[in-house]
């Protein structure tokens, strides 16, 4: 919330900059006006009709269970397959030939198709491919894949047979892999050989090699084979996907699972050093998750090309290429690579060789683009876009209108979607046929979902002010728990407000009543719409045997939204500090965390300014980091120890990746 005073100073000019739905689009938009007053009236009554939407093996006997808060069950007594939903319902009701994904490879010429019928296929495969390998219901499986369709597949089929999947970022390192192995107890893990990465073949499989060292209960690493390169071999461990998969069966009975069995678990970031797994499960969240893609992109199936460009490896991956397109029976695109490979039209490219209509991505990647110029998309035709979204960051007005102007030719309207891995499905955000788009707001809690803006005492605050966002009421795609840690999920979210969700997040009212995001308000950074914990970085830097302490923050960052600014004190033993060891703690931590997390800046410092009772100040740090001049620093237990960091930093900046 660092630029809550110049936000505010010019929230007043861009409040002003209203869109109104465009004509067309409103007068056949799937949603209504009429569902905020649906819902409002009868908030389970809502979320009912959307459940109807899905395919049940049995129906549910009562919508909410909230009598064991914060422990929610939706829909229960109701049981469902979130595969069969996603694939074989439509092949059934005679949309097979449908593509389901557009798969594009980093490589120029490299695509394959997959028709609804032609998926189910492959998915249904691999969940006997996963039995044969003795995976049962309740079992977890890792997944360590880049954007292939193998990603795909391996979720549907674990979803298809009752197993839990937990798939961890391509770009984090063995540590991550090992930590979520061993948390879960997962004995299968699924990865490939490498991935396409800015035109070279880089390797997956060494940080998965690496991992199992530490993971001694694993029994099979399934490896798709992606790029061909050389990998190392364990005979007793390691099978081809192809050798494991190819030769199965395409029959396979799907069975219906209860409501709130397990999905997955995903780990993000939390405000303590170790990353929280998130879990969720089934009725409620594919309820969730396939009326928001259908009603805040306006789905229409049979016409509309999806493209959501987030990778598997985050929620919004999960929700929004998986979960929900795919159960609303979309086509989408699925891409390998970067943006800026072998070209920075690459995105325009593809938008223009597959007709993209609704097209959902990040404001950093915005913000990207932006700086390659004005003339990179109009190389391409992007006529077809019709609806443009945004996640993962506040995303400024100077990005929204670029992307409405250059991308959206003025008239696609921008859909700026606030959620959390937590939420699980979007929460607050516009109806394209129905709100008023406002650079930077992301406008009003989505019908059926209740929330507020609280002051510290827990008080509404007035509209015009900012405080805290809390979320009121349960809803359908929530995080049912942290596994195996039900006082930290009490603690970290329904502690600071009774009986509300804390989303950690601040938020703003303006005098029209639409919110606006204003960042985190704990110890958590977004870097490139990426959750990263300041508390976990310091643990991995002092690690490090040079390192005797660490702080880090968050420091704006036009590029990036934020970005990663550490301070460390060296051990005696470690010298002074020369660029050698900021570059080799940078590395340190890309080792440990990944390289998302590798400081953008290193500074060494003789001392950090604490507070009387031993608490790093971070908003002076970040205050430094920033270059701003200092705020108030008497608490401070000797205000001089900002002096001598100020006077006595060795800045280790690098501005490489
Ligand atoms: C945090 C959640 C949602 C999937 C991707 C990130 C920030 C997310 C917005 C938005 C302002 C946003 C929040 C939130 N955030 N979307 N539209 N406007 N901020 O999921 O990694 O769980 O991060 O991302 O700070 O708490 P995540």
């Amino acid at each position: 919330m660092s630029e809550s005073s110049e936000q505010n100073q010019s929230n007043e000019s861009r409040e002003e900059r209203r869109f109104e739905p465009p004509d067309d689009l409103a007068a056949d938009a799937n949603v209504t006006a009429e569902a905020y007053d649906r819902a409002a009236g009868d908030r389970l009554g809502f979320w009912a009709e959307q459940a109807e939407r899905l395919s049940w093996g049995k129906r549910w006997d009562t919508v909410l269970d909230w009598d064991d808060a914060p422990f929610a069950k939706w829909f229960v007594g109701g049981t469902l397959n979130a595969a069969y939903n996603c694939l074989d319902r439509h092949v059934e009701e005679g949309r097979g030939d449908r593509v389901a994904l557009h798969w594009v490879g980093e490589p120029a010429d490299d695509r394959r198709t997959l028709t609804y019928a032609e998926l189910t296929d492959e998915v249904c495969k691999a969940a006997n491919a996963l039995t044969a390998l003795g995976v049962e219901a309740g079992d977890p499986v890792a997944i360590y894949l880049p954007m292939v369709p193998e990603a795909v597949i391996s979720m549907l089929a674990c979803a298809r047979i009752g197993a839990v999947h937990t798939v961890v970022f391509g770009g984090f390192s063995a540590d991550a892999i090992v930590t979520r192995v061993t948390e879960l107890d997962a004995r299968v893990v699924i990865t490939a050989d490498g991935q396409y990465r800015r035109g070279d073949p880089s390797g997956l499989k060494p940080a998965v090699d690496k991992a199992m060292e530490s993971c001694p209960n694993v029994r099979t690493v399934l490896v798709v084979k992606r790029t061909g390169q050389d990998v190392e071999w364990d005979d007793d461990r390691d099978q081809w996907w192809h050798d494991a998969v190819d030769g199965q069966s395409t029959e396979h009975e799907p069975q219906q699972f209860d409501s709130e069995h397990p999905l997955y678990v995903m780990y993000t970031s939390g405000s303590t050093g170790k990353p929280k797994g998130i879990l969720h499960t089934t009725g409620g969240y594919l309820t969730q998750v396939a009326w928001t893609h259908w009603a805040v992109f306006d789905l229409k199936p049979e016409t509309d090309v999806f493209w959501c460009t987030a990778d598997i490896g985050w929620v919004t991956g999960h929700s929004y290429i998986v979960y929900g397109p795919l159960a609303n029976g979309a086509t989408q695109v699925m891409y390998e690579g970067t943006p800026d490979t072998p070209d920075k039209d690459r995105w325009w490219r593809i938008v223009e060789e597959f007709g993209v209509t609704l097209f959902y991505t990040a404001p950093t990647a915005i913000r990207a683009c932006m700086k390659w110029g004005d003339s990179i998309p109009q190389r391409c035709d992007l006529s077809s876009l019709r609806i443009l979204g945004s996640v993962g960051e506040p995303i400024n007005p100077e990005a929204y209108i670029w992307y409405r102007e250059h991308i959206g030719g003025n008239k696609a309207p921008i859909v700026d979607t606030w959620w959390q891995t937590e939420t699980g499905a979007m929460m607050i955000s516009p109806l394209p046929g129905v709100t008023a788009g406002k650079p930077g707001s992301a406008m009003n809690p989505l019908p059926g979902i209740s929330g507020q803006v609280l002051d510290d005492e827990g008080k509404e605050v007035p509209d015009g002010s900012s405080g805290l966002l809390v979320l009121t009421e349960p809803w359908p795609a929530m995080l049912r728990g942290l596994w195996g840690d039900e006082e930290r999920f009490r603690e970290t979210y329904w502690s600071r407000f009774e009986g509300k969700y804390f989303a950690g997040d601040g938020a703003k009212k303006d005098d029209d009543g639409d919110w606006w995001l204003l960042g985190r308000v704990d110890d958590v950074m977004n870097v490139s719409g990426h959750r990263m914990s300041t508390t976990e970085i310091e643990s991995a830097l002092v690690s490090n045997a040079k390192v005797a302490e660490a702080a880090v923050v968050g420091a704006s960052d036009e590029a990036t939204g934020q970005a990663i600014v550490a301070f460390v004190i060296l051990r005696e033993e470690a010298g002074d500090g020369g660029e050698e060891i900021v570059q080799e703690l940078r590395d340190h931590v890309a080792n440990q965390i990944g390289k998302i997390a590798r400081p953008r800046q290193i500074m060494v410092v003789p001392e950090l300014p604490k507070t009387r009772s031993g608490k790093i100040m971070r908003r002076l740090l970040r205050d430094v980091a920033e270059n701003r001049e200092m705020g108030d620093a008497t608490t401070l237990t000797d205000s001089s120890v900002m002096d001598q960091i100020k006077g006595g930093m060795s800045d280790g900046r690098s501005d490489d990746d």
